[in-house]
């Protein structure tokens, strides 16, 4: 079998090489956004040359998808449409949800409504199902009595509340877009299951590699910025889970 529970200090495509067609259950994708907030957005020249760059990882995170598999991947409003449009619907598998996360704050702008929104599109492969009961939510308010409401609570919809993580979060770390666990968590819950191989490309502050070792999934991540690895990533999990002692290594890229 691969082997797993690695965290590649490397490009993701260096990765993906060594990732076997069809054997991967999630792909959770939170690429660069192209020129909004952190260095890693700005290296892009054009739009051209950063939609050119996503055909290139989402091809490969089509080719390891099981046919039972699911692909999610983050983005802003002022490229999700592109991105869906001209990349993520080029390949063979099925558009399932647009999400929405509404984290509710926001700079006042003169120009425009505040932004108080990210987006997450769900695509799979045919095979795939969710794990509707792992990610119910609570009813509003007095809905829970009426007694043909299921007392687990009522299906997750595609919009997702829930805060940004602010600097006195005990989950706040020093990256730029760190991600908050609880929705790297009803992802994994929703769309794989104890012991299934969950990829994630960009690793970032590895938000979504702590929730797939807490609810017990293995892992394949990537992060090419070596400093967010040794001072983010690896002190991240070693504060969560103690020593690695052989849970997960670190491979360095050429
Ligand atoms: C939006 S952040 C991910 C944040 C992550 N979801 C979290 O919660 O911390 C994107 C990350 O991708 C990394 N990155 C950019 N290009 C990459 C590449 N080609 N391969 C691997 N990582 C890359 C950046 O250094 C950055 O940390």
């Amino acid at each position: 079998m691969q082997e797993r529970n690695l965290i590649y200090q490397a490009d993701c495509m260096e990765m993906f090489q060594n990732i076997p067609s069809a054997s991967v259950d999630l792909v959770i994708a939170d690429p660069p956004y192209y020129h909004i907030k952190g260095a890693f957005d700005f290296i892009f020249q054009s739009v051209s040359e950063y939609l050119e760059w996503c055909r290139g990882w989402v091809g490969e995170c089509y080719r390891i998808l099981k046919p039972t598999g699911a692909f999610y991947c983050w983005g802003s409003s002022q490229m999700i449409d592109r991105l869906s449009v001209e990349v993520l619907d080029q390949f063979g598998w099925l558009k399932r949800n647009l999400i929405v996360w509404n984290y509710k704050t926001g700079k006042p702008m003169k120009t425009a409504y505040r932004n108080e929104t990210e987006f997450l599109w769900f695509y799979s492969n045919a095979l795939h199902e969710i794990s509707q009961d792992k990610i119910r939510i609570p009813y509003c308010a007095g809905g829970e009595k009426d007694k043909r409401k299921n007392p687990k609570g009522k299906t997750c919809g595609n919009v997702w509340e829930s805060p940004r993580i602010m600097p006195n979060y005990k989950e706040a770390t020093e990256h730029p877009t760190q991600k908050p666990e609880k929705l790297a968590e009803r992802i994994i819950l929703a769309s794989s299951k104890p012991g299934d191989l969950v990829v994630i490309p960009f690793a970032g502050s590895g938000s979504e590699i702590v929730q797939s070792i807490r609810s017990g999934r293995d892992f394949l991540a990537s992060e090419i910025n070596a400093l967010y690895v040794d001072q983010i990533i690896l002190p991240r999990l070693e504060k969560e889970f103690g020593p690695a002692e052989g849970r997960w290594s670190i491979l360095t890229g050429n």
